[in-house]
Parts: structure tokens; sequence; C-alpha cells
């Protein structure tokens, strides 16, 4: 097992104890690494430190500097501005401490996921100047955090899509519906897609407009029983040759 990567980057000595009369105050650095997307392209490091609720000077590493919110901050970060291998370690961090641990993490999360089973149907067909309405539902999925959204012809749909938040089933796993309100044209390709941790492709799930979901159910109700029928009549017909078949060979 990998461990995630300790990031201590000392620059300021914090040893004095900052006691008031009442309150205690609180001097603290962090490092934050904060990123949305899947190849951790868009990663951020940002190393701040503050004194009670309010952030003196702060690395960001998309501006990769150090910016000052105080007088004695903006010291500082003219300071570490200046100083080539304090730079060089922070720009070094986003790699090997955030990439890195979010990697790890991240993984920790995958090999426990569990693929949403989603469900498209009909809400509403369009009767006069009512539009339709589908609804695509993603059921028993696990992490929480998910993104749902339609396409039509190719495009994201933007507009007129309602959806709810992620819900806790209480057992760990999640749901969440989206419904899209449209006004069907003939040949468009309307779809839902999904994209969750559980999946390295985008899950697409296409509607077809041909068919509703109860029409479908119907009609493979309706060719289960055919071919039950078939299969009954051909055992029923091949039974019946043979028991003629030995009569004949044998006349009384
Ligand atoms: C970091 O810098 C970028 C670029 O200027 C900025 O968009 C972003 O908001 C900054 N982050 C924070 C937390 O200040």
């Amino acid at each position: 097992m990998s461990l995630p990567k300790l990031f201590v980057f000392h620059l300021m000595l914090m040893l004095s104890a900052f006691f008031g009369t009442a309150d205690g105050f609180y001097y603290y650095f962090k490092s934050d690494c904060i990123y949305s997307t899947k190849d951790y392209s868009d990663m951020v490091l940002l190393h701040s430190y503050s004194f009670n609720k309010n952030v003196d000077v702060q690395y960001n590493s998309t501006l990769g500097k150090f910016v000052g919110f105080s007088e004695e901050g903006v010291k500082w970060a003219d300071y570490w501005n200046k100083d080539k291998a304090i730079m060089q370690k922070l720009k070094a961090a986003v790699d090997i401490f955030c990439r890195y641990n979010a990697q790890l993490y991240d993984s920790t999360i995958t090999d426990k996921s569990v693929k949403p089973k989603v469900m498209l149907s009909s809400v509403k067909q369009a009767s006069g100047r009512h539009p339709a309405m589908l609804l695509c539902s993603a059921y028993n999925f696990y992490p929480e955090k998910i993104k749902v959204y339609w396409m039509r012809d190719g495009k994201v749909v933007t507009s007129d899509v309602t959806s709810t938040m992620e819900m806790a089933d209480g057992d760990w796993y999640y749901q969440i519906h989206s419904e899209l309100e449209y006004t069907p044209k003939s040949g468009e390709k309307i779809s839902c897609v999904v994209e969750h941790a559980s999946s390295t492709q985008p899950m697409v799930y296409e509607w077809d407009p041909s068919m509703s979901e109860s029409d479908r159910n119907k009609i493979a109700i309706g060719a289960s029983g055919l071919v039950l029928g078939i299969i009954l009549a051909a055992a029923g017909l091949i039974y019946y040759k043979k028991k003629s078949a030995g009569r004949i060979l044998v006349p009384n």
C-alpha cells in the first residue's frame, strides 16, 4: 500500500504562543489541493498562512507566487517570491504532493465505486402546446459525486433541465434524477449522459422515441409467449409423430 506524501513546508517560525486575556489566538498554515477534473490538469495548490480567520499571505500555484493580504503578509510575499529555492519547491509540490496524493485517494475510492443503474423513461408525451418530458434516473451508485446531463443532436442541453441533488438511500448508495422538457422533432437524437467514478468513459443512454418502456415490455412479454408456444407446439408435434410412427411399426 502506498502512503500519502506529507508536505511540511515551514517558512515561518511559529513557535510563539499567542494568548489573549479571554480567548487564545490561532496562528496556522495549511496547504489545499483543489481540483475538479479526472486527469488533475486543473490542480491548484494554495499554501496559506493565517492568523485567526484572516489569511496573511498565500501561495497560489496558478499565479506561481505569493500574495500578501496584510501589511506583514505583503512583506513576506515580497521576500519569498525572490527566493528561487522556495519557488521551485512549491512549484514541484503541485505534482509530488497534490497530484500524487489525489491519485492515491481517488484510487481507494475507485475500487469501491459502484456503477449506477440508469433508467430512461418518458414521463409525458407532447400534446398540443405542451412539451414532452423525459426522466433519467440513476440508482444505487457510490460514491456520491456524479454528473448527469442531456445531449440533443450532439450538443449539451442547458435549458429546460431540472435535476435533483444526489440523494442518500441510507445504505451508502445514492440516487439522482434529471428531467428534460422538450418539443420532439423527427430524426433528432436525445441521450442522457452519466459521468461517475465507476466508469472511465461517460455512460450514454440514447432515447428511443419509437417505443416507450411499457410498450417495449409488452412486446418482450408477447415475444416470449410466442417463442414458448412455438417450442411447446414443436415438442408436441415431435411427440405425436414418434407415437404414431411406433404404432405403424407394430400393427395389430
Ligand atoms: C488563484 O489564482 C487564480 C488565477 O489568478 C485565481 O483564478 C484563483 O481564484 C486563485 N485562487 C484563490 C483561492 O485565490
